[in-house]
C-alpha cells in the first residue's frame, strides 16, 4: 500500500476484511484463511479501537461474539447467553501465572492463603452447542450464534450418537468424586441446558474427505473436501438435510451448564465445577478424560505443558486448554466482564496453521531417485518452529492443490509431522500465476525421470550416476541406525561427492587424511575425527549392513527379519524370490526388489569391495521358522526411560522377536512407559494393557537370557 492510511480508513478496511472472513467462516463454512490470520486482523482492529475510541461503531466485529444465524434455520434465543472466554498469551508459564495472579487479587487472597483450586480442561476445536433437556428429554439443540441468539439445529444434533436423547431417571455419580452429593442419586432437573462442543474426530475427518474425494472423482456435483475437522463439523451441523448430517460422523464433549431449574425432587446443588462435570458424565455425556483438578499457577502450567506434549497424539483437534475456578461460590463472586466470565480463561497453543507465500517450487531427489516437489516458502512461524519448506508430495497432489509460485497458501505443521500446504488462498492469487508442471528429467543429473504405471512418483533413472542419489545413499549407509559413521554429516558428504572423491560407498573406506584436509574448512583435527568414526563403523552387525545398502522397500525391520531368517549375507544375496517370500512380512514387491538389487553386478561389486575394505560382522545360523520369546507380539514405548534410550529399548524388544509400534491399540501386548508418558499410557490403562517401567523390562529381559 503506497498511500498513508488514516486510522479511520484502516479501521474501516479491517472491519470489511473481518466481515468478509466471518461470512466465509460462519455462513458458508468455507474459510479462506487460517484462524490465526483472522485473530491477527481482529486484534489489530481491537487495538486500533482501543487507541481511538471515537472509531468504534456498533457494527464492528469486535462488538459481537460469534456469527449471525443463517436465515434458513429457525432462531433460538438462549435462556442464558453463551459466553466466550478471554484468551491468555501463548507463552508457556506466563498465561497461567497471569490468570492465577488476577484471580487471587480479585478474591482478595493473601500470600498465606492456600492455592486456588482450578479445573483444567481441553479447549476443543469444534463448535459450541447448547442442548436443552426438559423433564429429561432433549427438546432443542442450538448453536451459539452471536451469544444471545443461535440457530436451531436439533434435527442434526439428534444424529450424534454420543448425545443422550433422554437422561437416565436414576443416574448416580457413585465413585466419581469422594464423598459428594453425587454419592446420592441425581434427580433429573425440570430444565437442564448442557453446554459443550460438537467436533469431528481426526480419523472420521480423514475418512470423510476420502469419501468426498471419491465422490468428486466420480463426477458428483457440488461436493468438496473440507479444510479441517472443525470446518467439516460446522458444515455437518448446519446441513439442512439431516440425512446428510448423519453421514458426517460428529462427536461431543460437555463442559458446562446453561439454564438449570430444579424438579419436584429438588435440583442439583453443585458446589464445584468438577462436581458438575461428574454429574454430566453420570447423565451420559462424554467428558474428556484429560480434565483435572489442579492447584495454583504451578498446577495450571504443568497441565498446559503435559497437554501440549500429548496434543498431537489426541484423536481430535484442540487449540489450547481452558482454566476454570473450581468453586462455584468463587465463580459467582468473580462474575463477568461484558461477555466473558472472569473465572475462566483459554490458554492457547501456537497455531498449527499460518499464511505464507510460495517463493518457488523445487524438485528434490531422494535416495531411491524419487522426485518430490517442494514448496519453498517465505519463512513463517507455525506449530512452534520456523518453516521454509513444505512438501507437495508428488505431481498429482501438487496439481490437486493447484499450488503456484507466488500463491498465498495455508501451511500446517502439527507435531513432528512434515509441514504441509493445506490450501491456496485463491482471492490472493496473481493473475499471471503459472500452473505447476513436473519436469520429466532429473534436476540434478538430467537423466530422464519416469513415472511407472500405477505409481504416484516420478523417479530419476540416473541411479548412482546421479550425484543427488549418491549423496542420499551415502548418508543412508552412514546413518545412526545403519553402519553409523558418526562424523559423516550431510555437509561433508556434499563436499566429498561434489569434489569427486567419493563416487561409491567403498570410497568412504579409502579416504585418507590428505583427501580430507584438502576440503574446505577441514582442519587436521576434525579430519582425524572423521577417519576414526569411519574406522569404527567397520565393526558392524549384519542387519545394520543390509539396511544400510538402501535396497528399495527394505527398512530396518525387514533387514532384521532377513538376517534372522537366512543368517548369512551370501544366503540373502542368493535367495530366490520364493525363498525370500518365506520371510515374515516379505511380500512379492519386497522380494522382487531384493532380488533385482542383488541381480545387478555393480551392487554385488559394492558389497564385495566393502567386505574387502574390512567391514565385518558376526554371521549367524539360519533361524528360518524358529520363534523368539516375543515373536508375534507388539509393544509400544512412551515417555523417557531413566537409563535406556528409545533406540536401545527398541533394539532390546526386537531382539526378542517383538514388533515395536508407535501407537496403542487393542492389539498391543504391552507398553513400556517412562517419565512424562502421556496419552499412550492413558490409553493402555483404559484398555487394560500391561504397563512396564524400565526396571521391569530389564528384569524380564535378563530372565529370558538366563
Ligand atoms: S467454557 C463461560 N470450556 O471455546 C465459558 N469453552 O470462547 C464458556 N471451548 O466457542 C465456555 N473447549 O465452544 C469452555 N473446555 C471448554 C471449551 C470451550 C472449547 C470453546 C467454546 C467457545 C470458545 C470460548
Amino acid at each position: 500500500m503506497t498511500t498513508p492510511q488514516t486510522p479511520s480508513h484502516l479501521a474501516a478496511q479491517l472491519r470489511e476484511q473481518l466481515h468478509h472472513h466471518a461470512h466465509l467462516y460462519y455462513v458458508l463454512d468455507a474459510p479462506s484463511v487460517p484462524d490465526a490470520e483472522y485473530d491477527r486482523l481482529f486484534k489489530a482492529l481491537q487495538a486500533l479501537e482501543a487507541a481511538h475510541p471515537e472509531l468504534l461503531t456498533p457494527d464492528s466485529p469486535t462488538q459481537r461474539v460469534g456469527g449471525q444465524a443463517l436465515d434458513s434455520f429457525a432462531t433460538v434465543r438462549h435462556a442464558m447467553p453463551m459466553l466466550s472466554i478471554r484468551t491468555e498469551t501463548d507463552t508457556e508459564a506466563s498465561g497461567a501465572q497471569a490468570f492465577d495472579t488476577r484471580i487471587r487479587k480479585e478474591l482478595t487472597l493473601g500470600d498465606n492463603d492456600a492455592a486456588v483450586e482450578y479445573v483444567a480442561e481441553l479447549k476443543f476445536d469444534g463448535l459450541a452447542m447448547s442442548l436443552r433437556y426438559e423433564q429429561g428429554v432433549l427438546v432443542q439443540a442450538a448453536t451459539r450464534g452471536d451469544g444471545e441468539v443461535g440457530e436451531d439445529v436439533t434435527h442434526n444434533i439428534r444424529t450424534i450418537g454420543q448425545i443422550p436423547l433422554k437422561l437416565p431417571a436414576s443416574a448416580s455419580g457413585q465413585g466419581a468424586t469422594a464423598a459428594s452429593l453425587l454419592d446420592q442419586a441425581l434427580p433429573v432437573p425440570a430444565v437442564l441446558e448442557v453446554r459443550g462442543e460438537v467436533y469431528m474426530a481426526r480419523a472420521d475427518f480423514e475418512a470423510l474427505n476420502e469419501r468426498q474425494r471419491s465422490r468428486i472423482a466420480a463426477g458428483e456435483k457440488g461436493e468438496k473436501t473440507f479444510v479441517n475437522p472443525r470446518n467439516a463439523a460446522a458444515g455437518a451441523v448446519r446441513q439442512l438435510d439431516p440425512t446428510i448430517a448423519a453421514q458426517r460422523p460428529l462427536s461431543f464433549f460437555a463442559y458446562g451448564l446453561g439454564e438449570v431449574t430444579a424438579s419436584d425432587q429438588g435440583g442439583p446443588n453443585f458446589t464445584t465445577h468438577h462436581e458438575l462435570l461428574m454429574a454430566l458424565k453420570a447423565w451420559g455425556f462424554p467428558v474428556a478424560v484429560q480434565t483435572r483438578v489442579v492447584h495454583g499457577a504451578a498446577g495450571l502450567v504443568d497441565f498446559h505443558q503435559r497437554i501440549g506434549q500429548a496434543r498431537d497424539a489426541l484423536p481430535f483437534d484442540i487449540d489450547g486448554v481452558v482454566y476454570k475456578v473450581n468453586r462455584l461460590a468463587a465463580q459467582r463472586q468473580l462474575g463477568f466482564v461484558t461477555r466473558e466470565p472472569r473465572w475462566a480463561v483459554a490458554h492457547k497453543y501456537p497455531a498449527q496453521e499460518q499464511l505464507t507465500t510460495v517463493q518457488a517450487i523445487e524438485i528434490q531427489v531422494g535416495r531411491t531417485g524419487k522426485l518430490t516437489p517442494v514448496a519453498k516458502l517465505a519463512p513463517v512461524f507455525v506449530g512452534g518452529v520456523t518453516v521454509t519448506n513444505a512438501t507437495l508430495h508428488n505431481e498429482d497432489e501438487a496439481r490437486r492443490k493447484d499450488v503456484r509460485v507466488g500463491d498465498t497458501v495455508v501451511v500446517r505443521r502439527a507435531g513432528d509431522v512434515i509441514p504441509e500446504v493445506v490450501s491456496v488462498v485463491l482471492d490472493k492469487r496473481w493473475p499471471d500465476a503459472q500452473i505447476f508442471t513436473m519436469q520429466h528429467h532429473c534436476p540434478v543429473c538430467h537423466s530422464p525421470a519416469v513415472r511407472e504405471e500405477g505409481e504416484a512418483d516420478y523417479r530419476c533413472t540416473g541411479g548412482l550416476f546421479c550425484s543427488a542419489q549418491r549423496k542420499q545413499a551415502i548418508l543412508h549407509f552412514a546413518h545412526r541406525r545403519a553402519v553409523e559413521i558418526e562424523d559423516l554429516g550431510d555437509k561433508l558428504v556434499e563436499q566429498l561427492v561434489d569434489a569427486g572423491v567419493v563416487k561409491a560407498l567403498p570410497d568412504i573406506y579409502r579416504l585418507g587424511l590428505t583427501a580430507l584436509v584438502a576440503l574446505d574448512r577441514m582442519a587436521e583435527k576434525s579430519a582425524n575425527k572423521v577417519l576414526a568414526s569411519i574406522e569404527k563403523s567397520k565393526q558392524t552387525t549384519l542387519p545394520r549392513f543390509v539396511f544400510g545398502l538402501g535396497i528399495r522397500h527394505v527398512g530396518e525391520a525387514t533387514a532384521k527379519e532377513l538376517v534372522r531368517h537366512f543368517g548369512k549375507l551370501d544366503a540373502i544375496m542368493d535367495a530366490t524370490v520364493d525363498q525370500l517370500l518365506q520371510v515374515p512380512d516379505v511380500g512379492p514387491i519386497v522380494a522382487q526388489s531384493i532380488r533385482t538389487f542383488f541381480d545387478q553386478a555393480h551392487n554385488r561389486e559394492v558389497v564385495e569391495q566393502l567386505r574387502a575394505c574390512g567391514l565385518t560382522w558376526t554371521e549367524g545360523e539360519a533361524l528360518a521358522g524358529a520363534s523368539l520369546p516375543l515373536t508375534g507380539q507388539t509393544y509400544v514405548l512412551t515417555g523417557t526411560l531413566p537409563t535406556l534410550s528409545r533406540d536401545q529399548a527398541k533394539d532390546m524388544l526386537e531382539a526378542l522377536g517383538a514388533k515395536v509400534a508407535g501407537s496403542v491399540s487393542k492389539k498391543t501386548h504391552g507398553v513400556v512407559a517412562g517419565a512424562e508418558a502421556g496419552s499412550k499410557l492413558d490409553k493402555a490403562r483404559e484398555l487394560g494393557i500391561p504397563v512396564w517401567d524400565e526396571a521391569a523390562l530389564l528384569a524380564w529381559v535378563a530372565d529370558q537370557q538366563r
